[in-house]
Formats: C-alpha cells, structure tokens, sequence
C-alpha cells in the first residue's frame, strides 16, 4: 500500500468509525510507521507503507486513543509511554508544571509531591526541568505506579515513586500537586469513547477532591488543575481555608483550569 493509498482509507475508516478528526489521525498513523513527521508523510505519496500500518488503524478505529495506539506521547520535554494503566496526559497539564516551575524558581531543593501521578507526567517533567527538586509520585493505583515506574526508568529521572492516596499531602512540602479525578459520574456517561471506554474510570471521575486535598495538604505552594468551569468554586474553597494569593490560569484554549494559592 502507498502512501496516498493508505491515507485515503485511513481517513475513510476512521471517519466511519467516528473519529473526530480522521484526517489528521491517519497523517498521524502513516508518519508513526514511517519513522517521519506528518508534513514528511506527504514528501513522496508513491512510498511504500509498513504493514504495521493496517494494525494500528484497526486500533484506532475501535477508537482506542491515539497515545495508546502509537505508543507514545509528548509532554513538555519528554516522549512518556502512555497504556491503559492510566490517563493520557493532556496539553492542559502542561500549563500546570508551567506554574510549578514558576512557583519553584530560585528554590534549590523544594520538597514537591505529584499526588495522582498517572503516567508520572507532572512529577517527571518537574524533575526534568528543575534538576534540583526532590519529587515524590504517589498514585492510588499500583498499575499507574508500575507505569510511572517505567516511564522514570526509560527518561532516566529520579522519582520517588509511593502507592499511597490524599493523606500523603500532609507530609510537609514546599509544593503539593494534583489533577486529581474531577469528572462527575453524570459526565462520564457522555464522553468520547476514546474515554469512557479505554482510560481508567478511576482516573477520572470523583468529586470534590480538590477541596480534600488543600483541607490536607500541609504545603507552601497547591497547584491544582480543575475541570473546565470549576476554577471559581475551587478558588474560593483555596480562600475559605485560609490560602493566600489564590490565583487561576489559563490553559493553550483559553479556559481557566489552573488554580494555585500559598499556605504559608
Ligand atoms: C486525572 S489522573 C492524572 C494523572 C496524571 N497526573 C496526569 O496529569 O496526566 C488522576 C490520577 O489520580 C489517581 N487517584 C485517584 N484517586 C486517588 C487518591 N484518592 N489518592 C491518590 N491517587 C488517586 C488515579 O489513579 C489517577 O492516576
């Protein structure tokens, strides 16, 4: 199969299968197998395409996520190995290790917990871009840890890695940070397949964690992601515990989803 061969029934099955965006999943697919970018897949549409390729878009049009199916996935600095042990990192993350850097600036051996790692994203990109930061990952699920574990082993950063839940906030930090579940039970009902059906439920849907988590946390800096439209009532839950300087990011789209105050 070519090239131009390949993209068209990739973006016929995937558009079929109700993939939102079937053109630029299929790029996606022909580039990963080529070894190339998805501009480089249309330098010569005459090239021969790996077999592998008719694997990996059957997987995607039983609408498994694209981070799955590929096997990899970019977060800040680093290439994580993303499966179904825990969520796909989203681009929305990347604008919380954004403010921890920020807050950590100039501090040369803080003290931060990730609670809720996942993937290890937030507490290896930490790691990553602030070398002298002592991170602690915890995650309730020992299959998220065994991933985390992995991902850590692979970039070569050091993570404390701990299977353990809210509590671990109240250990003493300089930072504590979490994108804890924040999906209610109703919500979940109505989401992506790619979701629903493939990430952890776990990792998604529970309720009012956030405040749980800054009522416990015995930190300097929290630095919580929140579900779109729930900045407002976090930030005020931040105030109401005696949180100073409580402020709310933005993420890339413009949605507040970022909220982060100081204990002390
Ligand atoms: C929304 S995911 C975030 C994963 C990762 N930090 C990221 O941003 O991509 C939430 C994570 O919190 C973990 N989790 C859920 N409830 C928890 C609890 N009570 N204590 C510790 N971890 C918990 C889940 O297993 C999951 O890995």
């Amino acid at each position: 199969m070519t090239v131009a061969e390949a993209l068209s029934s990739g973006v016929e099955r995937l558009g079929a299968a109700g993939v939102d965006t079937p053109e630029v999943d299929a790029e996606l697919l022909v580039a990963h197998v080529l070894g190339t970018s998805r501009s480089g897949v249309h330098a010569d549409r005459d090239r021969e395409v790996p077999e592998e390729f008719e694997e990996l878009l059957e997987r995607r049009s039983r609408r498994e996520p694209m981070a799955y199916v590929l096997g990899e996935w970019g977060f800040r600095r680093l290439t994580l190995k993303p499966d179904a042990r825990a969520l796909v990192p989203r681009p929305e993350t990347e604008v919380v290790v954004e403010r921890c850097l920020l807050l950590l600036r100039g501090e040369p051996e803080p003290r931060v917990l990730d609670l809720g790692t996942g993937t290890g994203a937030i507490a290896l990109a930490i790691a990553d871009e602030h070398p002298g930061a002592r991170v602690t990952a915890v995650d309730s699920s020992a299959e998220a840890l065994a991933l985390a574990r992995e991902n850590a082993q692979a970039l070569g950063l050091h993570v404390e890695l701990q299977l353990g839940a809210l509590e671990a906030a109240a250990d003493g930090w300089d930072l504590v940070v979490s994108n804890p579940p924040y999906v209610t039970p109703a919500e979940w009902d109505t989401l992506q397949p790619e979701i629903r059906v493939w990430e952890p439920r776990a990792a998604l849907v529970g309720e009012n964690l956030h405040e749980e988590i800054a009522r416990r946390a015995d930190t300097r800096f929290l630095v919580l992601e929140v579900g779109d439209g729930q900045a407002q009532n976090v930030a005020g839950a931040l105030r109401s515990l005696g949180y100073l300087d409580v402020t709310i990011s933005r993420d890339l789209a413009g949605k507040k989803r970022v909220v982060e105050g100081r204990r002390r």
